[in-house]
């Protein structure tokens, strides 16, 4: 009974694994051997995000933390409830403020999402952070992965600024001063000082000019330079061939290990 259900199977399986319907979408046979492998990775949309082959260790969470992964959560996190809060948010001075207090106290779920997003945007200063400390100690800047250090540095400057132009915002005080004293800084930078002031608080004291520059950059170009980083940083990780995983095992770890077989093979017998 059991021998005629496995060849009804066997042959019903082998049916669907030779049509048409099926063999157009999974091309390649079952990645059991090192070219079917290499085949299914290189023809299937989602897994040719990843190199063909990929340290084992590199993909402990141990080594990497998870610390760029949970980056570009919160990135996208920060997106989605950054476009919930865009419904309510108007960015004029006069009514700004009121704006966000009716967004906390009288739209469903505001005062959640916008926790959700002042919290995502701090912990992603965090998470950018460690995740930079992270490739500095493991020595993952070096060649072939100097360029996406490069590329990292332009996101942690965006991630700094997306935290710096959001904080101006809500307009209530601690922000206005905020912004001041942060902006006060720029006339101090040799030659540039004064035209970098100019441009960023659009006038010569924090105002409206401010507030809609803050949130241009804050809403459409600082995310869209995120977002673009981000493909150019994950198309090079996969080209730089994956993570760089820990280095391999010197020479005299080599020989000791040897050593240690050869003793364990003798005691055997
Ligand atoms: C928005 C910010 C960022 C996001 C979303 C992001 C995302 C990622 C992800 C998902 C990885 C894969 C390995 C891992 O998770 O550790 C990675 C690797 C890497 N990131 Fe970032 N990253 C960001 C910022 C940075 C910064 C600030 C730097 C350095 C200045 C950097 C440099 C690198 C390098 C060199 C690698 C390759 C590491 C390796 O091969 O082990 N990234 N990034």
């Amino acid at each position: 009974m059991s021998s005629t259900n496995k060849s009804l199977l066997d042959a019903a399986t082998e049916k669907i694994v030779e049509s048409q319907v099926w063999r157009s979408i999974f091309r390649h046979g079952y990645p059991d051997t090192p070219l079917n492998q290499s085949l299914v990775m290189m023809s299937n949309v989602f897994l040719h995000l990843h190199p063909v082959k990929v340290s084992r260790q590199a993909m402990k969470i141990t080594y990497t933390w998870c610390m760029g992964g949970i980056s570009f959560f919160l990135f996208l996190l920060l997106t989605i409830t950054g476009v919930f809060l865009m419904f309510y948010y108007v960015p004029d001075t006069t009514v700004a403020y009121q704006n966000i207090n009716q967004l906390s106290s009288a739209v469903s779920f505001g005062h959640l999402v916008r926790n959700m997003h002042r919290w995502a945007a701090h912990l992603m200063v965090v998470s950018v952070t460690l995740h930079m400390i992270r490739v500095f100690y493991h020595g993952a800047y070096k060649p072939p992965r100097e360029f996406n250090w490069v590329v990292g540095v332009l996101l942690f400057f965006v991630t700094l600024f997306l935290s710096f132009t959001g904080y101006l915002l809500p307009w209530d005080q601690i922000a206005i001063w905020a912004i001041t004293v942060g902006t006060n800084l720029a006339p101090y930078t040799p030659l540039l000082g004064n035209p970098v002031y100019k441009v960023l608080v659009g006038g010569g004291a924090v105002g409206q000019a401010t507030l809609i520059r803050f949130y241009v950059g804050h809403v459409i170009l600082l995310p869209l330079a995120g977002a673009i980083l981000m493909a150019v940083h994950f198309w090079r990780i996969r080209k730089d061939g994956g993570e760089a995983g820990p280095p391999p095992p010197s020479r005299r770890e080599l020989e000791a290990r040897a050593e240690r077989e050869q003793t364990v093979s003798g005691a055997r017998g």
